[in-house]
Parts: structure tokens; sequence; C-alpha cells
């Protein structure tokens, strides 16, 4: 196992449409998890796509914790915790026109917190390591962090999605007020770190 190095925005691989996984059970890509978990771990995130680790192979991993998702509920909106999961080659299905904005923050673009627009419910379908057929329907923070980790595949970062560039900020800035939730991917690395 290792801690691999995270590209930021401005590397190319991060620009790219990442290639769909030949072999999902094959022994290099159950490294490449094992190091991605690592490596996620590491920096605190709930969720890594493969192409931030400088592969680029269609390939995310993610969770939800327990106390995200009762964060969740508690402010009304649907939400449960979501095991660690890998899933290979995904496909994203939206259930619904509807969108929400939400703070999002992501590894390859550290330091920043930004409000994005994503849809509320989706299906998602993908193989697992053992290249068994994953499919869910996922909504709230769980079809978001999904949305976010895909969009990586396609070579798109969040401030793409951003439809008002004024919520863009340093999370050192934000001052931790108690109506901004916490960011995702990074959410105990800010906390913890400096
Ligand atoms: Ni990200």
């Amino acid at each position: 196992m290792a801690i691999l190095k995270i590209a930021r925005m401005g590397h190319p691989v991060l620009r790219c449409r990442a290639e769909p996984v030949a072999d999902p059970r094959a022994p290099e890509i159950a490294r490449l998890v094992e190091d991605m978990l690592e490596t996620m771990e590491d920096a605190g995130g709930t969720g890594l796509a493969a192409p931030q680790v400088h592969v680029p192979l269609r390939l995310v991993v993610f969770f939800v914790s327990g106390r995200r998702a009762a964060a969740e509920a508690e402010s009304g909106q649907e939400g449960s915790a979501v095991p660690l999961t890998v899933l290979i080659n995904p496909e994203i299905e939206h259930l619904t026109p509807e969108t929400a904005l939400g703070p999002e923050a992501c590894l390859s673009v550290p330091g920043l917190i930004g409000q994005v627009p994503r849809t509320t419910r989706i299906r998602y379908r993908g193989l697992s390591l053992e290249g068994k057929v994953l499919e869910r329907e996922a909504e709230g923070f769980h079809a978001r962090v999904v949305q976010h980790e895909c969009d990586h595949l396609d070579g798109i970062l969040y401030p793409q999605r951003m439809t008002d560039l004024s919520s863009l900020a340093f999370t050192s800035e934000i001052g931790r007020a108690p109506q901004d939730a916490p960011p995702m991917e990074e959410e105990l690395a800010e906390n913890h770190g400096e």
C-alpha cells in the first residue's frame, strides 16, 4: 500500500476523459484501489477518482459517513450513510430535473469551497472489484458525491459546474459559520489541518 500524489487543477490528467477499466478483477486494479483508499483516508477525503492520482481510468471510491448522514437528516433532507464503495466504469442516470445547491471541495482544488448545483436524485450503475454489477439510487449528499467523483472521469472539476462563482471561496476565509456545511472530499483535512 502507498499514499499516492494527488494531481491538482491544471494538471492535464484532470482534464481528459478517462478510459474504461478492461478487467475489474485484474491484480493491478486491486492494488490501485488499495492505494486510493489509503490516499483518501490520509487526505481526509470522502471520495477520490483515479485521475486524481494520475491514473486515467474510470474508477472512483467514496463513502458517506454516519455523521454526515445524521447532519443531513437533521436538516430535513434525505440522508443515509453509505459504506466505502468502489465503483468501476460508472454510469449515472438522472431521475429528476430538480437540482440543489450545496458546498463542495476537492482534493485537487485544495483550500477552496464553492456552491455547486447537482441533480438531487440519481441512479448509478457500475462494477465492483469482483466484477459484479452494482446499482443504487441516491439522493442528497450521496447523489452529490457520486456526481462529483464521476465528473472527474470526464475531465470536469466542480468549479466548471458552478453557476455563481461569487460563492467560490478559500475555506480559511469562511470562518466556519454554523450555517456552512463542512465541504466534501476535504472535510477532515480542513478541520484538523494547520
Ligand atoms: Ni474532487
